[in-house]
């Protein structure tokens, strides 16, 4: 009987291609994951591990993963729904496979040298062969020319497939976005020995990424996910991807001055990133109430049972609503107003924050997406819920909310010892390293990053084992 499972269901190469983007995007989690807990130890323990794995060190793999994985999510997930949307193949999958071997190649060795070299002098040669200590895209500048010939053969692949075939709304946003995602990126490379017109450039890309370019790209993958799961109109979906894309972009865009209160620009911006920032939460509540409207509007429709082909996913699109809502919204919104953040400001409040909002708005549905694959590469037709995918969902998202309750703690308490009592000052910031609260929050993060990593097992099971158990019972059911 399992002999009959054939292994290997994709109707198109894209949708193989896809599956291999996220093995490697999963793996990258995984060590993701590893990290945080080792920074985390070590605000604890600072002895753990020193000079032979500094915080910096762990901090910066730490992150870099984060969006590298992400960005591997991102990349396999166009993959998958290009020739469902567009009716045909990807027309240069081989050139795609061929730029997916040398990208992972790239990035292997960009971490090694992390790991291993650690760090340089600081020099022009540092800078093109170690990484450009650039928080978050820290790459060296040979991977990050590379990591343009990559993405310029990915935006072909899109775009020639896309001009071949069939051009959907949720295609034609994608082509756009990713023009402006990939574009963005060129401003992280450059350097300027001004380090506030630095800092500027680089907000560029990572507030233009996470508040504006990533947040259309989910909305694209959204809105395609649920015309696949919940057979949702597409005219309403689209609709709502329209009005997105203008919110976002409106508001994203001037939202950027958040960062510019406090690196020497001029003072103008405190005004226009508290006005616009502040709108930023709009769309996502917008994105909120798009989901679960089309979700009630399906299960009216269907007399009260809406028809899902893929549990899984749909919960964590679910989760991504609530969690995008939560942390980019709510958490973004707290600290938003210059009079806040002057307090706020790089505390564990804005990890806090950080957390959230990453995995909320982007983890989750990129999760959600691995599921999507799965069931294109089984070729079943409903995918349910297993045992160890809820236990993933309710480890995950529960440590993850406890994780940032607990900087939450933590950074009240550097707020209100550090900056209200102690006026910011460097014996301030020692005090509050120091204090009860700061110190138990620390402890409460690890434990919960601990819980999460249970939950990341769990998961790595239930995508390992979850196709395959769907593809037997369907057969059993047909025989
Ligand atoms: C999914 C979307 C978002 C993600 C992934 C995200 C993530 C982050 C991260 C990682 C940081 C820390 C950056 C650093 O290292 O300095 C940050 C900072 C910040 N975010 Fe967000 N964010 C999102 C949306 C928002 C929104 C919608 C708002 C406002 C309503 C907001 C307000 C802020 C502010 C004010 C800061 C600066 C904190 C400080 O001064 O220390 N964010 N965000
Ligand atoms: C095992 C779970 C995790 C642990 C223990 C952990 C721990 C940490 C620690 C200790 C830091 C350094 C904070 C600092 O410099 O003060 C950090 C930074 C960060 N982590 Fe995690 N992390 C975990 C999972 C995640 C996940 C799943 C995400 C995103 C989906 C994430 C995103 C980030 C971001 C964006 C930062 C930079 C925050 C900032 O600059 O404000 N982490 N993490
Ligand atoms: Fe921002």
């Amino acid at each position: 009987m399992v002999g009959s499972i054939k292994k290997n269901e994709f109707k198109y190469e894209s949708e193989k291609l896809a599956m291999m983007y996220y093995r490697v995007a999963i793996i990258l989690l995984g060590a993701q994951l590893l990290m945080g807990m080792i920074i985390a130890i070590q605000f604890l323990y600072p002895a753990f591990l020193f000079e032979i794995f500094d915080f910096s060190v762990a901090r910066m793999v730490h992150i870099n993963a984060l969006v590298v994985w992400m960005l591997f999510a991102m990349i396999g997930s166009v993959y998958l729904l290009l020739p469902s949307e567009t009716g045909i193949e990807t027309v240069a999958v081989g050139v795609g496979k061929l730029l997916f071997w040398v990208f992972t190649a790239a990035i292997t060795v960009v971490v090694l040298v992390y790991i291993f070299v650690q760090v340089g002098a600081g020099t022009e040669a540092s800078i093109w062969l170690i990484h450009e200590g650039r928080e978050y895209i820290e790459a060296p500048r040979w991977a990050d020319i590379g990591i343009v010939v990559v993405v310029l053969g990915f935006i072909y692949n899109v775009y020639a497939t896309a001009i071949k075939g069939r051009r959907t709304g949720i295609i034609t946003v994608m082509m756009a976005n990713l023009l402006a995602l990939a574009g963005l990126y060129l401003a992280g490379m450059f350097f300027t020995t001004n380090i506030t017109v630095d800092q500027f450039w680089w907000w560029w890309v990572i507030h233009l990424w996470v508040e504006a370019t990533w947040e259309v790209y989910v909305a694209t993958v959204a809105a395609w996910s649920l015309i696949q799961i919940l057979g949702a109109k597409r005219q309403i979906v689209e609709m709502w991807l329209w009005i997105e894309v203008a919110m976002l972009f409106g508001s994203g865009i001037l939202g950027m001055g958040h960062h510019y209160f406090w690196i020497g620009t001029p003072e103008y911006w405190w005004e226009i990133g508290a006005l616009f920032s502040a709108l930023e939460p709009v769309p996502l509540v917008a994105m909120l109430v798009h989901v679960i409207y089309d979700w009630g509007k399906e299960a009216g429709r269907q007399g009260g049972k809406a028809h899902m082909t893929n549990t899984p996913a749909f919960v964590w699109i679910v989760a991504n609503a609530f969690g995008n809502f939560l942390g980019a919204g709510v958490w973004g919104f707290f600290h938003t107003l210059p009079q806040v953040n002057i307090y706020t400001h790089g505390t564990q409040f804005t990890s806090s924050h950080g957390h959230l909002a990453f995995w909320g708005a982007y983890a989750t549905i990129l999760i959600g997406m691995f599921y999507m694959g799965l069931q294109r590469a089984y070729g079943v037709k409903t995918m349910k819920a297993t045992f160890n995918f809820k236990m993933a969902v309710w480890l995950l998202n529960g440590g993850m909310l406890g994780m940032t309750v607990a900087l939450l703690i933590s950074g009240y308490g550097q707020v209100l010892v550090e900056r209200a009592q102690f006026g910011a000052t460097w014996e301030g910031f020692f005090i509050s390293q120091n204090a009860i609260w700061f110190v138990q929050g620390m402890g409460w993060r690890l434990a919960m990053g601990a819980v999460m990593l249970v939950g990341f097992i769990f998961l790595i099971i239930d995508l390992l084992t979850i196709g395959k158990n769907a593809k037997l019972s369907e057969t059993v059911a047909k025989a």
